[in-house]
Protein backbone atom coordinates (compact mmCIF):
# COMPACT_ATOMS: atom_id res chain seq x y z
CA UNK A 1 0.00 0.00 0.00
CA UNK A 2 2.72 2.40 0.51
CA UNK A 3 3.93 1.77 -2.68
CA UNK A 4 0.38 3.25 -4.08
CA UNK A 5 0.78 6.26 -1.73
CA UNK A 6 4.00 7.12 -3.20
CA UNK A 7 3.15 6.42 -6.90
CA UNK A 8 -0.26 8.40 -6.38
CA UNK A 9 1.63 11.39 -4.90
CA UNK A 10 4.34 11.30 -7.84
CA UNK A 11 1.22 11.74 -10.27
CA UNK A 12 0.11 14.28 -8.25
CA UNK A 13 2.99 16.35 -7.46
CA UNK A 14 3.63 16.30 -11.40
CA UNK A 15 0.02 17.39 -12.33
CA UNK A 16 0.31 20.39 -9.58
CA UNK A 17 3.73 21.05 -11.09
CA UNK A 18 2.14 21.09 -14.86
CA UNK A 19 -1.31 23.16 -14.35
CA UNK A 20 0.34 26.07 -12.14
CA UNK A 21 1.78 28.50 -14.42
CA UNK A 22 5.61 28.65 -14.72
CA UNK A 23 7.31 30.93 -12.06
CA UNK A 24 8.78 33.21 -14.81
CA UNK A 25 5.50 33.87 -15.86
CA UNK A 26 4.40 37.51 -15.56
CA UNK A 27 3.46 38.62 -12.38
CA UNK A 28 6.52 36.41 -11.67
CA UNK A 29 6.41 36.86 -7.70
CA UNK A 30 3.38 35.40 -7.09
CA UNK A 31 3.68 32.75 -9.38
CA UNK A 32 7.16 31.90 -7.55
CA UNK A 33 4.64 32.27 -4.32
CA UNK A 34 1.90 29.72 -5.42
CA UNK A 35 4.59 27.44 -6.38
CA UNK A 36 6.38 27.61 -3.36
CA UNK A 37 3.39 26.80 -1.59
CA UNK A 38 2.19 24.07 -3.64
CA UNK A 39 5.08 21.66 -4.84
CA UNK A 40 7.35 20.00 -2.06
CA UNK A 41 5.67 18.98 1.26
CA UNK A 42 2.20 18.29 2.05
CA UNK A 43 1.10 14.89 2.35
CA UNK A 44 -1.45 15.30 -0.74
CA UNK A 45 -4.06 13.38 1.59
CA UNK A 46 -7.19 14.76 0.12
CA UNK A 47 -6.12 14.31 -3.68
CA UNK A 48 -4.96 10.88 -2.46
CA UNK A 49 -9.06 10.33 -1.61
CA UNK A 50 -9.99 11.66 -4.34
CA UNK A 51 -7.89 9.09 -6.40
CA UNK A 52 -8.21 5.99 -4.36
CA UNK A 53 -12.19 6.61 -4.30
CA UNK A 54 -12.18 6.64 -8.18
CA UNK A 55 -10.36 3.94 -7.98
CA UNK A 56 -12.64 1.88 -5.68
CA UNK A 57 -15.31 2.74 -8.15
CA UNK A 58 -13.87 1.01 -10.65
CA UNK A 59 -12.01 4.16 -12.71
CA UNK A 60 -8.53 3.96 -13.49
CA UNK A 61 -6.25 6.29 -11.39
CA UNK A 62 -5.66 8.94 -13.85
CA UNK A 63 -8.78 9.35 -14.85
CA UNK A 64 -9.56 11.61 -11.69
CA UNK A 65 -6.23 13.38 -11.23
CA UNK A 66 -7.27 17.21 -12.69
CA UNK A 67 -10.49 16.80 -9.97
CA UNK A 68 -7.56 15.27 -7.14
CA UNK A 69 -5.59 18.50 -8.15
CA UNK A 70 -8.35 20.87 -7.72
CA UNK A 71 -8.55 19.58 -3.91
CA UNK A 72 -4.85 20.44 -3.41
CA UNK A 73 -4.95 23.49 -4.40
CA UNK A 74 -8.02 24.82 -2.53
CA UNK A 75 -6.40 23.26 0.25
CA UNK A 76 -3.11 25.21 0.18
CA UNK A 77 -4.81 28.24 -0.50
CA UNK A 78 -6.56 27.91 2.66
CA UNK A 79 -3.13 26.81 4.52
CA UNK A 80 -1.69 30.12 3.40
CA UNK A 81 -4.45 32.07 4.99
CA UNK A 82 -4.55 30.36 7.82
CA UNK A 83 -1.15 30.96 9.10
CA UNK A 84 -1.49 34.80 8.03
CA UNK A 85 -1.06 37.34 11.29
CA UNK A 86 -4.75 37.71 11.02
CA UNK A 87 -5.63 34.42 11.30
CA UNK A 88 -3.18 32.11 12.61
CA UNK A 89 0.04 33.88 12.97
CA UNK A 90 2.04 30.75 11.73
CA UNK A 91 6.20 31.21 10.59
CA UNK A 92 6.37 27.90 9.82
CA UNK A 93 4.50 25.43 7.30
CA UNK A 94 5.56 22.04 5.43
CA UNK A 95 9.09 22.50 7.03
CA UNK A 96 9.69 25.96 5.17
CA UNK A 97 8.87 29.42 5.64
CA UNK A 98 5.40 30.14 5.16
CA UNK A 99 3.84 32.07 2.61
CA UNK A 100 3.93 35.60 4.30
CA UNK A 101 7.06 35.54 5.99
CA UNK A 102 8.96 33.99 2.94
CA UNK A 103 7.20 36.57 0.66
CA UNK A 104 5.24 39.37 2.43
CA UNK A 105 1.70 39.60 3.15
CA UNK A 106 -0.17 40.53 0.07
CA UNK A 107 1.64 38.21 -1.82
CA UNK A 108 0.24 35.42 0.35
CA UNK A 109 -3.18 36.90 0.47
CA UNK A 110 -3.01 36.90 -3.43
CA UNK A 111 -1.46 33.57 -4.19
CA UNK A 112 -4.34 31.89 -1.84
CA UNK A 113 -6.86 33.99 -4.08
CA UNK A 114 -5.47 32.89 -7.16
CA UNK A 115 -4.91 29.07 -6.28
CA UNK A 116 -8.59 29.20 -5.17
CA UNK A 117 -9.43 30.15 -8.92
CA UNK A 118 -7.12 27.49 -10.72
CA UNK A 119 -8.79 24.81 -8.33
CA UNK A 120 -11.89 25.62 -10.17
CA UNK A 121 -10.31 26.66 -13.44
CA UNK A 122 -8.85 22.28 -13.01
CA UNK A 123 -12.39 21.27 -12.15
CA UNK A 124 -14.44 23.53 -15.24
CA UNK A 125 -11.83 22.25 -17.84
CA UNK A 126 -9.38 19.38 -16.71
CA UNK A 127 -9.91 16.01 -17.84
CA UNK A 128 -12.58 14.39 -19.41
CA UNK A 129 -15.43 14.40 -17.29
CA UNK A 130 -19.34 14.19 -18.67
CA UNK A 131 -21.14 17.54 -17.96
CA UNK A 132 -23.67 16.42 -15.48
CA UNK A 133 -20.47 14.69 -13.58
CA UNK A 134 -18.31 18.43 -14.01
CA UNK A 135 -21.28 20.43 -12.70
CA UNK A 136 -21.74 18.29 -9.82
CA UNK A 137 -18.13 18.22 -8.98
CA UNK A 138 -17.80 21.90 -9.21
CA UNK A 139 -21.12 22.17 -7.06
CA UNK A 140 -19.68 19.72 -4.18
CA UNK A 141 -16.19 22.33 -4.21
CA UNK A 142 -17.59 25.31 -3.95
CA UNK A 143 -20.07 24.70 -1.03
CA UNK A 144 -17.60 22.91 0.68
CA UNK A 145 -14.81 25.59 0.45
CA UNK A 146 -17.45 28.22 0.90
CA UNK A 147 -19.01 29.99 4.12
CA UNK A 148 -20.81 26.33 4.96
CA UNK A 149 -17.76 24.99 5.02
CA UNK A 150 -14.16 25.33 4.92
CA UNK A 151 -14.34 29.29 5.14
CA UNK A 152 -17.36 28.87 7.68
CA UNK A 153 -15.30 26.92 10.02
CA UNK A 154 -12.32 29.08 10.28
CA UNK A 155 -14.53 32.02 10.82
CA UNK A 156 -15.99 29.49 13.83
CA UNK A 157 -12.26 28.70 14.98
CA UNK A 158 -11.44 32.70 14.78
CA UNK A 159 -14.39 33.72 16.38
CA UNK A 160 -13.62 31.22 19.36
CA UNK A 161 -10.22 32.05 20.33
CA UNK A 162 -10.15 31.75 24.09
CA UNK A 163 -13.63 30.59 24.37
CA UNK A 164 -15.08 27.61 25.51
CA UNK A 165 -17.15 25.45 23.04
CA UNK A 166 -19.85 22.93 24.05
CA UNK A 167 -18.78 19.56 21.82
CA UNK A 168 -21.14 20.25 19.33
CA UNK A 169 -20.50 23.56 18.90
CA UNK A 170 -16.49 22.43 18.33
CA UNK A 171 -17.83 19.87 16.44
CA UNK A 172 -19.64 21.79 13.79
CA UNK A 173 -16.18 24.11 13.60
CA UNK A 174 -14.35 20.95 12.59
CA UNK A 175 -16.61 19.58 10.21
CA UNK A 176 -16.64 22.52 8.70
CA UNK A 177 -12.83 23.83 8.65
CA UNK A 178 -11.66 20.30 7.59
CA UNK A 179 -14.42 17.72 7.24
CA UNK A 180 -16.34 19.67 4.39
CA UNK A 181 -12.99 19.67 1.74
CA UNK A 182 -12.06 15.85 2.81
CA UNK A 183 -16.23 14.92 2.43
CA UNK A 184 -15.97 16.28 -0.83
CA UNK A 185 -12.33 14.94 -1.70
CA UNK A 186 -14.33 11.35 -1.76
CA UNK A 187 -17.11 12.72 -3.43
CA UNK A 188 -15.84 14.39 -6.48
CA UNK A 189 -13.48 11.05 -6.32
CA UNK A 190 -16.93 8.88 -6.83
CA UNK A 191 -18.29 11.50 -9.60
CA UNK A 192 -15.00 11.37 -11.46
CA UNK A 193 -15.33 7.54 -11.37
CA UNK A 194 -18.27 7.93 -12.42
CA UNK A 195 -20.42 6.59 -9.71
CA UNK A 196 -24.01 7.37 -10.15
CA UNK A 197 -25.79 5.61 -7.64
CA UNK A 198 -26.88 7.41 -5.15
CA UNK A 199 -26.73 4.76 -1.90
CA UNK A 200 -23.32 4.42 -2.80
CA UNK A 201 -22.38 8.21 -2.67
CA UNK A 202 -24.00 8.21 0.11
CA UNK A 203 -22.24 5.80 1.82
CA UNK A 204 -19.47 7.11 0.66
CA UNK A 205 -20.32 10.64 1.77
CA UNK A 206 -20.74 9.38 4.91
CA UNK A 207 -17.55 7.72 5.47
CA UNK A 208 -16.02 10.39 4.28
CA UNK A 209 -17.68 12.77 7.55
CA UNK A 210 -16.60 10.76 9.80
CA UNK A 211 -13.12 10.18 8.98
CA UNK A 212 -12.70 13.70 7.93
CA UNK A 213 -13.53 14.91 11.59
CA UNK A 214 -10.89 12.02 12.81
CA UNK A 215 -8.40 13.89 10.55
CA UNK A 216 -8.79 17.18 12.53
CA UNK A 217 -9.29 15.51 16.17
CA UNK A 218 -6.07 14.19 15.14
CA UNK A 219 -4.49 17.19 13.88
CA UNK A 220 -5.36 18.46 17.41
CA UNK A 221 -3.52 15.80 19.45
CA UNK A 222 -0.56 15.78 17.14
CA UNK A 223 -0.27 19.73 18.50
CA UNK A 224 0.23 18.74 21.79
CA UNK A 225 2.24 15.17 21.18
CA UNK A 226 4.34 16.02 18.17
CA UNK A 227 7.35 17.94 17.64
CA UNK A 228 7.85 21.53 15.66
CA UNK A 229 10.40 19.13 13.05
CA UNK A 230 8.10 16.41 12.76
CA UNK A 231 5.07 18.49 12.15
CA UNK A 232 7.18 20.84 9.54
CA UNK A 233 4.59 23.73 11.68
CA UNK A 234 4.86 24.94 15.00
CA UNK A 235 3.91 22.61 17.61
CA UNK A 236 1.63 23.77 20.91
CA UNK A 237 0.35 26.47 18.51
CA UNK A 238 -2.96 25.47 19.35
CA UNK A 239 -2.63 26.21 23.23
CA UNK A 240 -0.17 29.10 22.41
CA UNK A 241 -3.54 31.20 20.97
CA UNK A 242 -6.09 29.17 23.39
CA UNK A 243 -7.78 27.34 20.50
CA UNK A 244 -11.07 25.76 20.84
CA UNK A 245 -9.96 21.53 20.37
CA UNK A 246 -10.78 17.97 21.49
CA UNK A 247 -8.10 17.61 24.00
CA UNK A 248 -8.78 21.35 25.21
CA UNK A 249 -12.59 19.83 25.62
CA UNK A 250 -12.22 16.24 26.12
CA UNK A 251 -8.34 16.11 27.03
CA UNK A 252 -5.74 13.70 25.40
CA UNK A 253 -7.38 10.71 26.13
CA UNK A 254 -10.71 11.72 25.54
CA UNK A 255 -9.71 12.77 22.13
CA UNK A 256 -8.19 9.80 20.88
CA UNK A 257 -11.08 7.95 21.84
CA UNK A 258 -12.80 10.02 19.76
CA UNK A 259 -10.62 9.69 16.88
CA UNK A 260 -10.57 5.79 17.43
CA UNK A 261 -14.73 5.84 17.44
CA UNK A 262 -14.64 7.87 14.61
CA UNK A 263 -12.37 5.69 12.98
CA UNK A 264 -14.56 2.44 14.10
CA UNK A 265 -17.61 4.21 12.26
CA UNK A 266 -15.69 5.37 8.75
CA UNK A 267 -14.46 1.20 8.74
CA UNK A 268 -18.56 0.27 9.01
CA UNK A 269 -19.43 2.86 6.58
CA UNK A 270 -16.39 0.89 4.14
CA UNK A 271 -18.07 -2.30 4.79
CA UNK A 272 -21.74 -1.55 3.49
CA UNK A 273 -19.99 -0.44 -0.10
CA UNK A 274 -20.27 -3.03 -3.06
CA UNK A 275 -16.96 -3.35 -3.92
CA UNK A 276 -13.75 -3.71 -2.70
CA UNK A 277 -12.27 -0.90 -0.78
CA UNK A 278 -8.57 -1.48 0.72
CA UNK A 279 -7.44 1.86 -0.70
CA UNK A 280 -9.64 3.64 1.53
CA UNK A 281 -9.29 1.28 4.35
CA UNK A 282 -5.58 2.13 4.05
CA UNK A 283 -5.97 5.73 3.86
CA UNK A 284 -8.51 6.39 7.14
CA UNK A 285 -6.15 4.46 9.18
CA UNK A 286 -3.20 6.34 8.13
CA UNK A 287 -5.24 9.55 8.82
CA UNK A 288 -5.83 8.53 12.78
CA UNK A 289 -2.60 6.79 13.10
CA UNK A 290 -0.46 9.33 11.65
CA UNK A 291 2.29 10.99 13.31
CA UNK A 292 2.59 14.56 11.59
C1 LIG B 1 -3.36 20.61 7.86
O1 LIG B 1 -3.68 19.69 6.85
C2 LIG B 1 -4.50 21.52 8.10
C3 LIG B 1 -5.72 20.87 8.53
C4 LIG B 1 -6.82 20.99 7.87
C5 LIG B 1 -5.73 20.07 9.73
P1 LIG B 1 -2.67 18.53 6.45
O2 LIG B 1 -2.20 17.82 7.70
O3 LIG B 1 -3.31 17.69 5.40
O4 LIG B 1 -1.44 19.35 5.85
P2 LIG B 1 -0.42 18.98 4.68
O5 LIG B 1 -1.16 19.17 3.39
O6 LIG B 1 0.03 17.56 4.84
O7 LIG B 1 0.69 19.98 4.83
C1 LIG C 1 -6.66 24.57 9.63
O1 LIG C 1 -6.79 24.14 10.92
C2 LIG C 1 -7.84 24.33 8.82
C3 LIG C 1 -7.68 24.97 7.50
C4 LIG C 1 -6.56 25.38 6.98
C5 LIG C 1 -8.87 25.16 6.69
P1 LIG C 1 -5.50 24.36 11.82
O2 LIG C 1 -5.23 25.81 12.02
O3 LIG C 1 -5.60 23.47 12.99
O4 LIG C 1 -4.37 23.78 10.84
P2 LIG C 1 -2.82 23.78 11.16
O5 LIG C 1 -2.65 23.04 12.46
O6 LIG C 1 -2.38 25.20 11.20
O7 LIG C 1 -2.23 23.00 10.01
MG1 LIG D 1 -6.36 27.52 12.06
MG1 LIG E 1 -3.34 26.82 11.81
MG1 LIG F 1 -3.95 22.39 13.81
Amino acid sequence: MHEYFLQCQSQINLHLSMCLPGADQTPSRLHEAMRYCVIDGGKRIRPLLTLATAEVCGAETTRALPAACALELIHAYSLIHDDLPAMDDDDLRRGKPTCHKAYDEATAILAGDALQALAFEQLASGGDYDDAARIQMIRELSKASGSLGMVGGQAIDLAAVGKSLTLSELEQMHNGKTGALIEASVVIGALAGGETRQDVLATLRHFAKTIGLAFQVQDDILDITSDTQTLGKPQGSDIERNKPTYPALLGLEGAQSKADQLYQESMKALSQLPFNTDKLNAIAAYIVKRQH
